[in-house]
């Protein structure tokens, strides 16, 4: 691209406020200044972006608070420590900072920073297509500085480090993830020699904190096709430090020339499936997991074959202990997470063995509220390459949504409230909280589920005092 293009770019931004004020307090108080980074690169990919960087060869605090005051009161956060200042303006964030030339210890991936030119500034960056700077001064406005052909690198879709990827990456060892995050967001590829450096860094991930770790994998999951990002983490050798669990699902075993699915390259079929239809990223994450206990369930039975039986159980309980170690959280998203893991068979053995009233009703108790979701889960697990089983199996699919529809308007089970309380089968039968109450409890539950009677209060208590009857309770 050449430096009139960018210009064309700056143009629709030179009316903007935010960057006429900058222009203007970087020339009365003769400071170079430029935006840099992933905003230009976004410009030119036409991504939408609401950072904006602004390097100022001074500092980068008190530009902040002219620009601010030329705008008019608005309210500037100091990061004194970082030499740093933002302010929101609207809907934007406008980070500025001196321009900086950094050294690193071994140990951390924290540098030590003196100050620098903005050569130094784009020499110290991570990728040839985030070194990109733009001036804001009046004379060079919209001005590209592009010293490592990271505007080629962006219309070839390359990936590429501007120094050696060694040194890049061995500086902070994040980077090697935020390459293949690019390259799955954006659909590039990685040059073979930042390959081959991530390759050769891997082990320098240990410096990196988990919850930084975790926020790359989040993004890569929310990518059009998250699998580019879990290929790259295994060809690079980065997943097995990472979820040694998805790695360990890599590979066929072969007994009596019987072999199973790769179930590594099946979870990622389903995980781009998914994403095609939905942005939740916990459905994403449990698409990811849905087959995580396969490795361990794994049995070769001379008769059936290979099975992996209670895999969605066993994944269920291993679903805690990842989101622990990758510093997800332990609330309600891991137990939709659980649930998705745990529930990710039954509509398709329903489909398989029959749709009956009763089995609909446990699923909808079952799921609750989630039903959706796991259906849409379940209908991105079919991956076989057989086109008329895939059309069997989405039609099959098509009348069980129908049915639960059906079951859901009559019997409304999502959210199932049992209609008799403890209390009441209490002070029916003059009982004390014991295992009897529960037991009838459970009974009605079971009776309504089982369709004998209907999601009614009075069915419930006719079932009730007929129950009470029967174990000899008078009420
Ligand atoms: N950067 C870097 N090394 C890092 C992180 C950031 O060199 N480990 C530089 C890159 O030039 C990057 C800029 O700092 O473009 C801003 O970083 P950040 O806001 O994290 O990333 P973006 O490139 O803006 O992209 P995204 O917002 O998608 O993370």
């Amino acid at each position: 691209m050449k430096n009139s293009r960018g210009k064309d770019i700056m143009k629709q931004y030179l009316q903007t406020p935010v960057f006429k004020a900058i222009s203007q307090v970087a020339d009365s108080i003769e400071r170079e200044t430029y935006v840099v980074g992933g905003f230009v690169r976004d410009l030119i990919l036409k991504r939408q972006t609401t950072d904006i960087d602004i390097v100022v060869v001074g500092s980068g605090i008190e530009m902040a608070r002219a620009v601010a005051k030329k705008l008019g009161g608005v309210k500037v956060s100091v990061f004194k420590n970082f030499g740093t200042a933002m302010f929101k303006y609207r809907g934007m964030e406008i980070e500025f900072v001196g321009a900086r030339k950094e050294s690193y210890h071994r140990n951390s991936r924290k540098p030590v920073v003196e100050d620098g030119t903005l050569e130094d500034d784009q020499n110290r960056r991570d990728f040839t297509i985030n070194a990109l700077a733009l001036s804001l001064n009046e004379k060079s406005f919209g001005q590209l500085i592009d010293p490592f052909m990271g505007v080629k690198d962006i219309e070839a879709g390359i990936i590429r480090t501007p120094r050696d990827p060694v040194v890049t990456f061995s500086d902070d060892p994040l980077r090697m993830l935020r390459a293949i995050r690019f390259a799955t967001q954006l659909g590039f590829r990685i040059e073979e020699k930042t390959f081959e450096g991530i390759v050769s860094q891997k082990e320098r991930l240990e410096i990196i904190s988990k919850e930084r770790i975790t926020e790359e994998l989040n993004k890569m999951l929310m990518a059009p096709r998250p699998s580019m990002g879990f290929k790259l983490l295994e060809k690079t050798g980065l997943l097995p430090l990472i979820l040694p669990e998805l790695q360990a699902l890599k590979g066929v075993e072969k007994i009596n020339g019987i072999g199973h699915k790769d179930n590594f390259y099946h979870t990622l079929e389903v995980l781009d499936q998914l994403a095609e239809r939905s942005d939740d990223l916990w459905l994403r994450w449990s698409a990811l997991l849905h087959d995580i206990a396969k490795p361990r369930t794994k049995r070769f039975d001379p008769k059936v074959g290979w099975t992996f039986h209670s895999h969605n159980y066993v994944g269920m309980k291993m679903v805690p202990k990842i989101f622990q170690r990758l510093r997800l959280p332990q609330n309600e998203k891991m137990k939709f997470v659980q649930k998705m893991v745990e529930l990710h068979m039954r509509p398709i053995v329903l489909s398989e063995e029959g749709v009956t009233d009763s089995a609909i009703r446990r699923l909808l108790f079952d799921a609750g509220d989630d039903i959706d979701s796991l259906m849409t889960l379940c209908e991105a697990d079919i991956t076989s390459k057989n086109e008329v089983k895939v059309r069997k199996f989405l039609r099959n699919f098509k009348i069980v949504r129908q049915k639960l529809k059906e079951i859901e308007e009559k019997d409304r089970i999502r959210n199932f409230q049992p209609p008799i309380s403890g209390e009441e089968i209490m002070e029916t039968f003059g009982l004390p909280p014991c295992k009897i109450v529960g037991e009838i409890k459970s009974a009605i539950k079971e009776a309504i589920l089982e369709g004998t009677i209907h999601n009614d209060y009075e069915e419930a208590r006719t079932f009730m005092l007929k129950k009470g009857k029967e174990m000899g309770l008078k009420g």
